[in-house]
């Protein structure tokens, strides 16, 4: 009798067990479905305002899914830091979203969301390499320790942290990682802060990183281990990888799809290989122009063929913000401001002037 009410007890809870299951499984399902074809990442219509109220930041948006590279490119003072940083929610002081939505999943947004969700989104689901290394690692703390301290932010123990932290060292190549750990920044080279900067923000695994020019104070050949090391942990762990940089090479050789910014606003997106095959925009051309060639003729400065440097935000032009310093430039760029519209190839671009109408004029790019 005990035992036949012990096996309708297990019985009952077998069932009920295969119901949660089922349940949970059929929740998964149903978040699975939602997310299929839904990006992991979604910006639509960012607005940054500055203190002052000018907008350095003009209504970006973009999509990342996951595992993808989309590189993001312009001269600097284009507003591609500041529309990272939005992202993760880490804007300057006096900096603010003036609009627009950030949505994780299809779903979470984050330009409103309070802090509290935020910090829980960082590191795990988003991390950010900061543009400037030194300012993302505290110069009285031993390496291990700072790492090990975002880790226990997240919950994991000391002992666990102190771990984790070693091995994420390792992971990026840093040799002799307990020692390491217990290095200060400065006993660091410049390329071994940069693989600490990317272990702390790889310890937990995130879904998606934020590179932002995290190898332009490097010199070449650290900057070709570090694109190297990324591209390597980015396979390894099937994350998705936004790579901000001036430098078209780096984004040719990391990214599937390309933004193109110009004084805060997206001028062209689409595939790297279609941008570099044909841009449609002028300022796209014109990076292009300025890289360095294949015969060794290297380095006339970027856009070395465009005069002039990007607008303030304060003190943008009217019509096309690149007419001041357009080689293609007609009389409607002056007071017309074109919008991004489809080029095919799943290409956009926002210019009056189709390429197959390009005046190629000596010293036009
Ligand atoms: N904290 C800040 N206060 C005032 N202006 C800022 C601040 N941060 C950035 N800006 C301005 O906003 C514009 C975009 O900056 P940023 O996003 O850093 O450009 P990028 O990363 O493309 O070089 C620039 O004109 C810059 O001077
Ligand atoms: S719209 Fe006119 S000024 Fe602007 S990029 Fe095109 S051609 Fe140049
Ligand atoms: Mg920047």
């Amino acid at each position: 009798m005990s035992e036949h009410a012990t096996n309708a007890d297990r019985g009952q809870r077998a069932e009920a067990g295969q119901r949660a299951e089922r349940g949970q499984r059929a929740e998964r399902g149903q978040r699975a479905e939602d997310a299929v074809g839904a990006p992991l990442l979604s910006v639509r219509d960012l607005r940054v305002a500055l203190p002052g109220g000018a907008h350095a930041v003009r209504g970006v948006s973009f999509d990342l899914h996951a595992g993808e590279t989309l590189g993001v490119v312009g001269e600097s003072g284009c507003g591609k830091s500041l529309t990272m940083l939005s992202v993760m929610r880490l804007l300057p002081p006096g900096a603010e979203i003036a609009g627009g939505e950030v949505r994780l999943d299809g779903r979470t947004e984050l330009a409103g969301a309070p802090e509290t969700a935020l910090r829980r989104i960082r590191g795990d689901r988003l991390a950010m390499i900061y543009q400037d290394p030194m300012t993302s690692l505290n110069p009285l703390m031993r390496i291990g320790e700072q790492i090990a301290e975002g880790l226990r932010a997240h919950g994991w123990s000391r002992r666990a942290a102190r771990e984790r932290a070693v091995e994420g060292l390792g992971e990026v190549g840093i040799p002799e990682p307990g020692r390491a750990a217990r290095a200060y920044p400065h006993e660091f080279s410049g390329g071994m802060r940069q693989r600490a900067v990317i272990a702390a923000a790889l310890v937990l695994d995130p879904d998606v990183l934020i590179a932002d020019e995290p190898t332009t104070a490097l010199d070449p050949t650290i900057q070709q281990q570090v694109v190297n090391l990324v591209r390597r942990l980015q396979r390894d762990r099937g994350m998705a990888v936004v790579w901000v940089t001036h430098d078209l090479g780096i984004v040719a050789r990391v990214a599937e799809r390309t933004l193109v910014m110009y004084a805060g606003g997206v001028v062209e997106g689409g595939p790297t290989r279609e941008l570099f095959r044909q841009p449609h925009h002028p300022y796209t051309h014109g990076l292009l122009g300025a890289l360095p060639r294949p015969t060794g003729d290297r380095e006339r400065g970027p856009l070395a063929q465009v005069a002039g440097a990007p607008p303030q935000p304060g003190a943008l032009p009217v019509g096309c913000l690149f007419h001041p310093r357009c080689p293609q430039a007609i009389d409607r760029c002056r007071h017309d401001p074109p919008e991004l519209t489809d080029r095919g190839h799943a290409v956009r671009a926002a210019c009056w002037v189709p390429p197959d109408q390009w005046a190629f004029r000596e010293g036009a790019p």
